[in-house]
């Protein structure tokens, strides 16, 4: 039977994924605006895999016989100064979650909860994929803002070069 304060943790987790997912849904809704549809794909998908996160938690919470208490999920904003604005808070955002990982994982280490470190060690991987994507894509449109997009176009052509 799961802890009083493991089952508190990671109901308070299922409200960050999906926090994370209203934001991101958000955020395609403004690319949709801007005529944008890759980012807002992008959008999409990430709002996608935030739900499945926050449905790894509920259905762990219930396996290991706890009680799911959903909680009010805030309503995100709705406008940003511009593209590299939004990627950046997606990289920030991403930062947030991984701080809130790690200290669910000690939590979980305290509580001596072995199957919460083991599922929860499925989001400590996911994290570094997570913060790797939007970095690159901070960086992408840095890019483009400093040297135009011809640079990018070079280097999709050079990762494509086969070995002699
Ligand atoms: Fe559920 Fe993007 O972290």
């Amino acid at each position: 039977m799961i802890s009083k304060t493991m089952q508190d943790a990671l109901n308070d987790q299922i409200n960050k994924e999906l926090y994370s997912s209203y934001l991101y849904l958000s955020m395609a809704a403004y690319f949709e605006d801007r005529n944008l549809p890759g980012f807002a794909h992008w959008m999409r998908v990430q709002e996608a895999e935030e739900r499945e996160h926050a449905m790894k938690l509920y259905d762990f919470l219930l396996e290991r016989g706890g009680k799911v208490a959903l909680q009010t999920i805030a309503a995100p904003k709705t406008e940003w100064a511009s593209t590299l604005e939004v990627a950046q808070e997606v990289a920030a955002h991403e930062a947030n979650v991984t701080a809130s990982i790690y200290v669910l994982y000690e939590t979980a280490l305290k509580e001596k909860d072995y199957p919460a470190q083991v599922m929860l060690q499925w989001f400590i991987t996911e994290q570094v994929e997570e913060e790797k994507n939007a970095a690159e894509i901070v960086a992408n449109l840095k890019l483009i803002e400093e040297r135009g997009t011809a640079v990018l176009m070079l280097d999709h052509r050079l990762s494509k070069r086969g070995g002699e």
